[in-house]
């Protein structure tokens, strides 16, 4: 099973997936099984690592972001993952575009797996430190949320 988490630049709510969702699969023995990557819309960060200010905030809550690299968007990207779960819509609208007419893909909400159907997780860029943490928080729940239904997909194909 691979999983892409997708956002605009790849260095605040990508990344931090990313990092949550590795460190949830170590602790319940499944890494072995799933692959996970993070990419971006935009070019403007490619080859960068996270956000300090996103590293910083992951890293008080025990994952460390620092090796992670920002990559963009490639048209091979739909044929090499299950899951390619956007953070929010703008995101969604882009992958859509660049997605060919037929892919077996799921292109969705990250969201959506935890049960907030049609939320986003707001882009904390330009914002506040208060932004970062409701990143974390969001995501936390979305990684439960998206191990869930891995963990269905997984039994089915064991
Ligand atoms: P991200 O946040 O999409 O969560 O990585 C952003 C990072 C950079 C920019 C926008 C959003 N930017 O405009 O450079």
């Amino acid at each position: 099973m691979r999983v892409l988490f997708v956002c605009l630049g790849n260095i605040c709510r990508s990344p931090t997936a990313e990092g949550m969702f590795r460190r949830l699969l170590d602790e319940r023995g499944l890494a072995h099984r799933v692959q996970v990557d993070s990419c971006g819309i935009g070019d403007w960060h490619v080859g960068k690592a996270p956000d300090p200010r996103t590293r910083e905030a992951a890293a008080r809550r025990g994952v460390d972001l620092s090796a992670l690299r920002a990559r963009q968007l490639a048209a091979d990207d739909f044929g090499r993952f299950d899951y390619l779960l956007a953070m929010d819509h703008d995101n969604l609208a882009a992958m859509r575009a660049l997605a060919p007419s037929e892919t077996d893909a799921h292109l969705g909400l990250f969201l959506d797996f935890a049960g907030l159907s049609d939320r986003a997780v707001p882009d904390p860029y330009y914002g506040g430190e208060q932004g970062f943490e409701e990143v974390l928080d969001l995501v936390e729940q979305g990684v439960l949320g998206l191990l869930a239904e891995i963990e269905v997909r997984l039994e089915s194909r064991p």
